[in-house]
């Protein structure tokens, strides 16, 4: 479902912080003045805003989203917001409450920091691992941005102070996953309730998080200022995101690093550049593995109008996985887990099974991927992976290990609050998928937010 909401609209009702702009006397007030002279009631001024606004926000009041961590590391923090109109921002960040020998981060790599109209991205380096710090956002919008020789600031925003703590060996091992919300509200703020309630080292978001996405507002709206009570949830939990296949649906998606920051550059090899969100990180006794299953078809199929590359995409990957297993961090984790969009197998003569994604479906959706099954399986058997973590289904599922594969496989459930297809469906309900380590031992609970209950609680063998 496309969503398509007013930039105004959504800011308004998560009640931003605003801020007013730099009133241009004479320009603002122009038609009061005019009607002043002449003795005729006063209207109201309207604030004037630029024909374009990447030519600064006028007169009208800059609003600026609360912040989202995303791409967490050992070292490495990235923090996004939403701005409703031309703005530059920084992060102040500290690793004390009082902000002592504060540091300032400026957005970007070197040379020219980068402005925007809609989202601000800016990466924390050089952090300690495993360590708390607190910081806030500090927003300043152009409000007259039609030459760099004229151009004009308005007042900064300074957001509140909020707090993350850096992964390593000596963080938290806890993590949630979740996965298709689809932009979905209702379900979406049961989720980020019970992400709040719980509050994970990190969360996965493991795709399908948008539907079809025409414009950078959308992803804006879905990732950084969605319109729910608890739309601030990521200010407080870094987000890990892995792309689902509606991830990959829309004239506008292909930028969507423009609002979900990529892993940071030094985790990167040239060669792998392209894997851009792909994450193998320790969190505690755990390592985290973050891959991307892509679309659900294959790259052939006639609706993809030749734009599919997912099939070489889930072969580097696959070189990836095997380079990160073998990295010593990862290599000595107690735990190892993996998480992907869609599900790596179904069992044989299950009515899955048929629906796997490399053929031409009469079904149109795969439910699980053979490609990535028969690339990456052997891979994550080979490397003492205890669990893989998925979405994709919009069903809950766990299928326990076997002799042949050794590894779990959990299915978080999709937005559909008890229906399907118009029919009551006890079976459809909204998950948070929680692992956390416990007495030397990794629990699994899968926490069914739309029931108010906890569906699968237990130990995963070590
Ligand atoms: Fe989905
Ligand atoms: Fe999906």
């Amino acid at each position: 479902m496309e969503r398509d909401d007013g930039m105004d609209e959504r800011f308004t009702r998560r009640g931003f912080i605003v801020a007013g702009g730099a009133l241009a006397a004479g320009s603002a007030f122009a038609e009061g003045e005019g009607a002043a002279s002449t003795n005729a009631p006063v209207p109201t001024p309207k604030p004037m805003l630029p024909d374009d606004p990447i030519l600064g926000t006028g007169d009208v009041p800059l609003m600026v989203g609360a912040p989202c961590l995303q791409a967490p590391g050992e070292t490495t923090m990235g923090v996004s917001w939403a701005v409703s109109g031309l703005s530059k921002g920084v992060v102040e960040y500290a690793d004390n409450p009082d902000f002592r020998d504060a540091k300032t981060a400026k957005g970007g790599g070197y040379g020219l920091v980068p402005i925007d109209v809609s989202a601000l991205q800016v990466r924390l380096t050089g952090l300690k691992p495993a360590t708390k710090y607190w910081y806030r956002t500090v927003t300043t919008p152009f409000t007259d941005y039609k030459n760099i020789y004229e151009a004009k600031l308005g007042e900064p925003i300074v957001s509140p102070v909020h707090s993350f703590t850096t992964l390593g060996v000596g963080a938290a091992a806890r993590f949630c996953m979740i996965n298709d919300t689809h932009a979905q509200w209702e379900p979406f703020q049961m989720i980020v309730r019970k992400l709040k309630e719980l509050m994970p080292s990190a969360v996965v978001w493991n795709g399908d998080a948008t539907n079809t996405t025409q414009k950078k507002s959308t992803a804006v709206g879905i990732f950084l200022d969605p319109p729910v009570e608890d739309g601030d949830w990521a200010a407080d939990i870094p987000v890990f995101f892995e792309s689902g296949n509606h991830d990959f649906r829309g004239s506008w998606i292909s930028k969507k690093e423009e609002v979900i920051l990529p892993r940071d550059p030094s985790e990167r090899r040239g060669d792998q550049w392209d894997l851009k969100w792909n994450f193998a990180v320790r969190l505690g006794e755990m390592a985290l593995v973050g891959l991307d299953t892509g679309e659900d078809k294959p790259d052939a199929h006639p609706k993809w109008f030749g734009l599919a590359n997912f099939e070489a995409y889930r072969r580097a990957q696959a070189k990836w996985l095997e380079e990160q297993f073998a990295r010593p961090e990862i290599a000595s984790a107690k735990f190892k887990v993996v998480f992907c969009h869609i599900p790596l197998f179904a069992e044989e003569g299950s009515a899955a099974y048929p629906h796997d994604g490399v053929k031409i479906d009469p079904d149109d959706y795969a439910h699980w991927s053979r490609e990535c099954g028969e690339l990456w399986g052997p891979i994550i058997t080979r490397s003492g992976v205890q669990l893989v973590v998925c979405g994709h289904q919009h069903r809950f599922r766990f299928d326990e290990p076997t002799a042949e594969r050794p590894w779990a496989q959990v299915v978080g459930g999709g937005p559909e609050l008890g229906v399907a297809d118009g029919n009551p469906d006890e079976s459809k309900f909204p998950t948070v998928v929680e692992g956390k380590v416990e007495e030397g031992r990794l629990r699994l609970v899968v926490h069914d937010v739309f029931n108010g209950r906890i569906v699968l609680d237990r130990i995963i063998n070590a």
